[in-house]
């Protein structure tokens, strides 16, 4: 069965992007691995934890746990980000998690030529986010999930679903989200 990996950015335990994402994992299906971010307590890498991994990665000693994510991610068959749109991105968790996975010699390598190149297994992946007020032309979270895709994942088919203006008084935040949903269920990007 295919590997499903949900990676959850949604803080709020009332987050309408994690309702909105779940129409994506019905459409995405197979065996689905959550990684909670919030509840995951992902390390940023100040200068100890940079220089062992700088270390490992040189021995190519991957059995240390803080490379769990970056395996997890290289062995998914197809990947949902779910991720509210905060601060013109997403939570800071979502790019310790980032940050984490981009690990040369399990996620990404580089060519002779010194290009990246991927060793990822995903071929698709589903960005899920909800804003509280517009988002075109200030949008810095997907759009930059998309160029790590197609740079270092080698994840070229690439999707984001959104419902925004959410907080703006006088919107029909339901009514938005309730279009989002149907846009999941019609699309044939699944
Ligand atoms: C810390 C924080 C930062 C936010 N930054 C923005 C922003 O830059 N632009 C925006 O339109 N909405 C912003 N919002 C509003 C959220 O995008 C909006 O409420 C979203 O629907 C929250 O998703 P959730 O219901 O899944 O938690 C922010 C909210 C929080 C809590």
């Amino acid at each position: 069965m295919k590997k499903t990996l949900f990676i959850n950015a949604c803080v709020r335990p009332e987050s309408r992007t994690r309702m909105l994402a779940q129409h994506a994992l019905d459409r995405m299906g197979g065996e689905i691995t959550e990684v909670d971010l919030g509840k995951e307590n992902i390390e940023p890498l100040r200068l100890e934890r940079l220089e062992l991994r700088n270390a490992l990665q040189e021995e190519r000693d991957f059995s240390h746990e803080m490379f769990r994510y970056a395996k997890a991610f290289a062995e998914a068959d197809e990947i949902l980000i779910a991720a509210p749109f905060w601060d013109l991105a997403f939570p800071a968790i979502l790019r310790d998690y980032i940050e984490n996975i981009c690990v040369q010699g399990l996620t990404f390598y580089y060519t002779e030529e010194g290009f990246p190149a991927s060793l990822c297994r995903a071929k698709k992946l589903v960005y899920v986010m909800t804003a509280g007020g517009p988002t075109e032309g200030m949008d810095f979270g997907f759009p930059y999930v998309d160029t790590l895709c197609r740079v270092f994942f080698g994840i070229e088919e690439t999707a984001c679903f959104k419902a925004e203006m959410l907080d703006v008084i006088g919107v029909d935040a339901e009514g938005a989200l309730q279009k989002a949903a149907e846009e999941i269920g019609h699309s044939d990007f699944f």
